[in-house]
């Protein structure tokens, strides 16, 4: 619900949970006053009070009145240059050669649906949209914050326009989509950082005085930091505390950054990192940022991972993709790499045709002439060495086997070593005279130019129309470097960046269009470009290249922190492990990985008939419990990073009446003490079945736990099937 209070100059917006209120000051200024538990309906105008401070300075509306000043006062959407020494929100040059932004109200618009971006992903579904219209007389520029309200779901998403409405060209050279103020500062930051590999291990501090940042220049969200941070109270964990869950819905460069000033207010603000960001605005012209989200949760950590897994499962994922059934799917990556023919992988497909598995997904190497990973990238027409007579032959034999078939493809690189790249060389980006640097021995093309992608999305619409496809692992192996455009003058080389994600994005949403049917994963190196960005093109991505499923722990469980887990791409694969040489029990690699877009990625006719027996079963489970494992409320039971005797997560379906516990022991012990595992989220007055044996109360297993067994050897896990008694 969105109310506007004409005499307060106040705007509310209310979620089923939250409020959260800004108003505009006899200055102009769009103050921000309060967001946090819902409220009634009331004016928080006194929350925000002034005082006449040494070096803060007053702007020239305040008149006399010292106390008011921008270097104090909790914003919507901060300044620079005018007296805010903070972290500046936006910042443009104007034609005279100034860098001053000064933001006044000048009207608003309230809308009964949420807004959508040209261009660019946007949480959807029944909400309600406030746009303030902010004004920069001065500089002739426009700015409009957009706030979506998506009441049932506690969630709240900014957008920012700006409106070059002089008659000369601007420079816009930051532009965040959100600035969030708060009145308090006793608040720790959690980021979510790793490498390939490691990515998103949480890392929660207090706030300290200045600034601390995290982002990306690497042309892709990355898998060192992600667009998704929280700030909570200093004593929120899983179940209590205030926090504040902030994601940004983009692929690219993002920073987010949370600064503690001198009077201890913080304010985070987050969007386009500004590191060769420069955007020209002709007159007329205007700019969209990407869309940022928020949830405020009373309930801990726990709670506000709930919220955002309900409101990206329903509204962010589309065509309701995250609320059905994924397809098992088998991987020839790890099985072959690029050493297969087509018999080679007829028997992969053939043994899991016979386990249960539905989906036949071909990796890397099936193109061009890509025998490694040094040539062949741009070249997407299939090698008929390897597979004679193309995709044509192959898909009709899984089909005979009850099998669909997926593809990969990584569309936005180029080897050197391929006819594309030989056709076309300034298609990849490189600064001249300069050498290109490169990564895996690839370059990346230029998706800022439509012509690039035109021809690449027509070599992949030849592959994709020539046989029956089902789903296509969309990759992307190394980040962006030496980027400089053949497409834009000198002076637009700052918008190269942000075109190219518009570029990947627009090429999505054509492959998305044209083929509706087709499940896209998104991958990069695995958990490179793990974003909401993507999400909404890609229901689901491949969580990490590391696939030892004791690893996957962490990094699922702290994927898990913003992302629900049908999005996470998990997969059984073989022992010793190819990332680290761990040897984990096939019974836990399954528990692993079915928590996630499950699927395997070992040769499976090297399986001894035990093993098989074992995938049958996961197989068999995944599919009787898929609505649980992915559509169930999620608990996080214990840290992985505590090193703790083991780790425990749960899901619980809405009703309340199943659950699903999944435990994987550390390594082994010798008399280890008992242990009660206390479980979450259950109805405290049902007792519960737990795997078709004894009853216990959803009370007791809540407050009192529940008696695991005795563990032996390493790694051993164990999942628990709670049934209420009707
Ligand atoms: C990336 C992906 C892997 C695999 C290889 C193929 O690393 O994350 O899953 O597809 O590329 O080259």
């Amino acid at each position: 619900m969105i109310t506007y209070n004409a005499q307060a100059q106040t705007f509310t917006l209310h979620t089923k949970n939250t409020t959260y209120q800004m108003a505009v000051h006899p200055t102009g200024v769009v103050q921000h006053i309060y967001y946090g538990r819902r409220l009634r309906d009331c004016d928080l105008r006194g929350l925000v009070r002034g005082a006449d401070r040494g070096f803060s300075p007053n702007p020239d509306e305040a008149g006399r009145d010292r106390a008011f000043s921008l270097d104090m006062t909790p914003q919507e959407y901060s300044t620079c240059g005018v007296g805010d020494f903070r972290l500046p929100s936006i910042a443009f040059a104007l034609p005279n050669g100034s860098h001053t932004a000064d933001l006044r109200y000048c009207g608003h618009a309230i809308r009964a649906e949420k807004y959508t971006l040209p261009g660019l992903p946007a949480f959807h579904g029944e909400g309600g949209t406030l746009v303030v219209h902010l004004e920069d007389r001065a500089a002739r520029v426009g700015v409009d914050l957009y706030y979506g309200v998506l009441e049932e779901y506690d969630l709240i998403t900014r957008a920012v326009r700006v409106v070059n409405r002089g008659s000369e060209e601007i420079q816009l050279c930051r532009c965040a989509s959100l600035c969030l103020d708060f009145l308090r500062a006793d608040m720790d930051f959690i980021t979510f950082d790793g490498r390939h590999l490691a990515e998103r291990s949480p890392a929660r501090a207090a706030l300290l005085p200045g600034v601390r940042s995290v982002g990306s220049v690497r042309g892709a969200s990355s898998h060192q930091h992600n667009p998704f941070v929280v700030l909570c109270e200093q004593d929120a964990d899983e179940d209590r505390g205030l926090c504040y869950g902030a994601m940004l819905l983009y692929s690219g460069n993002f920073e987010a950054a949370v600064e503690r000033d001198q009077y201890d207010g913080s304010r985070l603000v987050m969007g386009i990192h500004p590191y060769h960001f420069c955007w020209t605005l002709a007159p007329g012209a205007c700019f969209d940022t990407p869309e940022a989200a928020l949830v405020c949760s009373s309930g801990g950590l726990g709670e506000m991972s709930r919220q955002f897994h309900r409101a990206i499962r329903n509204c962010l994922i589309r065509d309701s993709r995250a609320n059905v059934r994924k397809p098992v799917l088998v991987n020839n990556w790890e099985a072959t790499y690029f050493d297969f023919n087509k018999d080679k992988l007829l028997s992969i497909a053939k043994e899991a045709a016979a386990l249960g598995v539905e989906l036949f997904v071909l990796d890397d190497g099936w193109f061009g002439e890509r025998n490694d990973d040094n040539s062949g990238l741009g070249d997407w027409r299939v090698n008929t060495d390897k597979l004679p007579g193309g995709l044509e032959a192959l898909t009709p034999e899984l089909e005979k086997l009850g099998l669909s078939f997926g593809i990969w493809v990584e569309p936005e690189m180029v080897s050197e070593d391929s006819e594309l790249y030989r056709a076309h060389p300034d298609w990849a980006f490189q600064v001249p005279g300069r050498k290109p640097s490169r990564g895996r021995n690839q370059l990346v093309l230029d998706f800022s130019r439509q012509e690039v992608r035109d021809h690449v999305y027509g070599q992949l619409k030849e592959v994709l129309s020539s046989a029956p496809v089902a789903y296509v692992k969309w990759d992307m192996n190394r980040n962006l470097t030496e980027v400089w455009s053949a497409g834009l003058p000198p002076r637009r080389q700052g918008e190269v960046f942000h075109r190219y994600v518009l570029g990947v994005y627009e090429i999505l949403e054509r492959l998305r269009t044209d083929y509706p049917d087709i499940l896209i994963e998104g991958c990069c190196g695995g958990g490179g470009r793990f974003d909401g960005g993507m999400l909404y093109y890609t229901p689901q991505i491949w969580c990490s290249d590391n696939t030892d499923a004791i690893y996957r722990l962490q990094i699922q469980y702290g994927t898990s922190f913003c992302y629900p887990l049908c999005s996470m791409g998990a997969h059984v694969s073989a022992v010793p492990n190819e990332q680290n040489g761990r040897s984990a029990p096939l019974e836990t690699r399954g528990i692993t990985a079915m928590s996630g877009a499950f699927g395997y990625e070992l040769d499976l006719s090297k399986c001894t008939p035990e093993e098989k027996q074992e995938i049958r079963r996961q197989i068999e489970t995944y599919k009787r419990r898929w609505e649980l494992l992915h559509c169930g409320d999620y608990y996080r039971l214990t840290n992985p990073f505590e090193n703790g005797p083991y780790t425990a997560w749960e899901q619980v379906s809405q009703d309340k009446r199943e659950a699903l516990v999944s435990l994987v022991a550390g390594g082994a012990q010798a008399a280890p003490p008992f242990r009660l595992l206390k479980l979450k989220g259950l109805d405290p007055a049902r007792d519960y079945r737990v795997n078709g044996g004894e009853a216990y109360g959803g009370d007791a297993l809540m407050y009192a736990g529940y008696p695991l067994p005795l563990m032996q050897g390493d790694y051993a896990g164990l999942q628990l099937y709670l049934e209420a008694i009707e």
